[in-house]
């Protein structure tokens, strides 16, 4: 058996898409296991250009199983649209499979959501992707929530209107505005009770027997690190744990399950939504790499925020994650720059700090501590093998692995599947089957 957990090692978009269509291939079961459609990534299949929130890139795979663990969110409407617009021209699709656990984004919380972030006080604002996502993990872990589940037993129907009412009552009371009427909600999520039912399984009993059956399983991670609700940037974060351990609890599988982790890192490094950036570059570079990179959001076509290498990052990303690996993504926009910066280290008032800092007043205070390296002109879109990239490129790559103490294992040098240059035999393994 070979499991795989992949995760974002930065702020989310580190190209994990393609990572991850990399490694579904030799994969039997394609996991998802928090988060929901706040996530986007793009996948090319059959030359024709997908955009994916929610199910798990694996769906592009007949034959395999994708499945959307419980400690994913889901929006129904949204995922019927999903797998609308993925079949419309009667393309044949993986199994998809949905834990009765998973828990459901309902029209208050995107609601609650556009409300906190307009909030005039500008207070709660924290750039999220209005999509609900905040307000649904905290109806459950406030035990408000709806599983899966809940919306198939006889009484859902009357549950749906009490909670609907009383969220009423709160948005109400809280900004002043009217909440979706309580008779539509129970009639709409009853309606998508029976679109989700036949996808409906206990999906830990899934994979747990996919694992004993010697299958490999890919756990898929939406966001990244710095988002995750216990390690990120709080409270510019998401609410769900994004990093490796989250696997474990979102897929209903013990830990001992995962054999590798890797965490994807760009060669430099992006953010959306608010919050401090100490490599955050702000002049003609930062404006450079977003352009070279082509750095919009997937789901919000905002702009992102860009910045040098931050080992300082990586560092703690290794550490929370207990990364095996680094892939390293998008080495080609780096091109043309006279010279390349890396953090190794924040300078805190004077001192030095190596270790990633939880206060965020401390965070914007932090300087970065630069190396400097030479950067290469060459057109590295073409090249296929370590060797065959420019020696300041694979400079670069060293002194990445040295500072963060995690092999580069792969490199992507374009959007293309060939794109791609294989360190470590772990990923030229996983071409056949990890
Ligand atoms: P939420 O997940 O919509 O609540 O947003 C919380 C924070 O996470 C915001 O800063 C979002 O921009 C960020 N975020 C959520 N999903 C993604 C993602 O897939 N990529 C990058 N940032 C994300």
């Amino acid at each position: 058996m070979s499991t795989v957990v992949l995760v974002g090692a930065q702020w989310g978009d580190e190209g994990k898409g393609k990572l991850t269509d990399y490694l579904a291939e030799k994969a039997d079961v394609i996991v998802r296991y928090q988060g929901g459609n706040n996530a986007g990534h793009t996948v090319v299949a059959g030359g024709r250009e997908f955009k994916l929130h929610l199910v798990p890139s694996g769906i592009l795979h007949p034959g395999k199983v994708c499945v959307i663990g419980n400690g994913v969110v889901i929006d129904p409407e949204v995922l019927r649209r999903e797998l609308e617009s993925l079949t419309a021209d009667g393309r044949r699709l993986a199994a998809l499979y949905i834990s009765e656990r998973a828990h459901v984004i309902m029209p208050y919380h995107r609601l609650c959501d556009e409300l906190e972030e307009d909030c005039p006080d500008g207070l709660r604002r924290l750039g999220t992707t209005r999509r609900g996502i905040g307000p649904v993990y905290t109806d459950k872990y406030a035990r408000e929530g709806f599983r899966v589940v809940d919306l198939l037993e006889e009484g859902a129907a009357a549950a749906l209107k009490s909670m609907a009412w009383r969220k009423a009552e709160v948005l109400r009371r809280m900004h002043g505005v009217d909440g979706p009427e309580p008779e539509q909600v129970a009639r709409d999520y009853l309606a998508y009770a029976e679109f989700l039912r036949p996808y409906v399984r206990d999906t830990s009993l899934l994979v747990h027997e996919a694992a004993r059956a010697g299958k490999n399983i890919l756990f898929e991670g939406a966001q990244g690190t710095l988002l995750d609700i216990d390690h990120g940037t709080y409270p510019y974060v998401t609410s769900s744990n994004p990093t490796a351990g989250g696997a474990a609890v979102g897929a209903g599988v013990g830990p001992r399950v995962i054999d590798t982790v890797v965490g994807v890192t760009k060669a430099y490094t992006t953010r959306v939504g608010e919050g401090p950036f100490p490599t955050e570059l702000t002049d003609e570079t930062g404006e450079l790499l977003r352009e070279a990179g082509r750095e919009f959001g997937t789901t919000t076509g905002r702009p992102r925020r860009c910045g040098w290498l931050d080992a300082v990052i990586l560092r703690y990303a290794a550490r929370v994650n207990g990364l095996d690996y680094l892939a390293v993504t998008k080495l080609d926009v780096l091109r043309g720059l006279p010279a390349l910066r890396i953090c190794r280290a924040y300078r805190y008032r004077g001192r030095e700090i190596s270790d990633f800092p939880a206060r965020l007043s401390v965070l914007a205070e932090c300087e970065p501590v630069y190396e400097e390296l030479p950067g290469w002109t060459e057109d590295v879109t073409g090249v296929r093998t370590y060797d065959g990239l420019p020696p300041a490129a694979r400079g670069y790559l060293a002194r990445l692995a040295k500072l963060t103490g995690v092999p580069v294992g792969l490199v992507s040098v374009g959007p293309g599947r060939e794109q791609t240059i294989v360190l470590a035999k772990f990923f030229k393994k996983a071409r056949r089957g990890f």
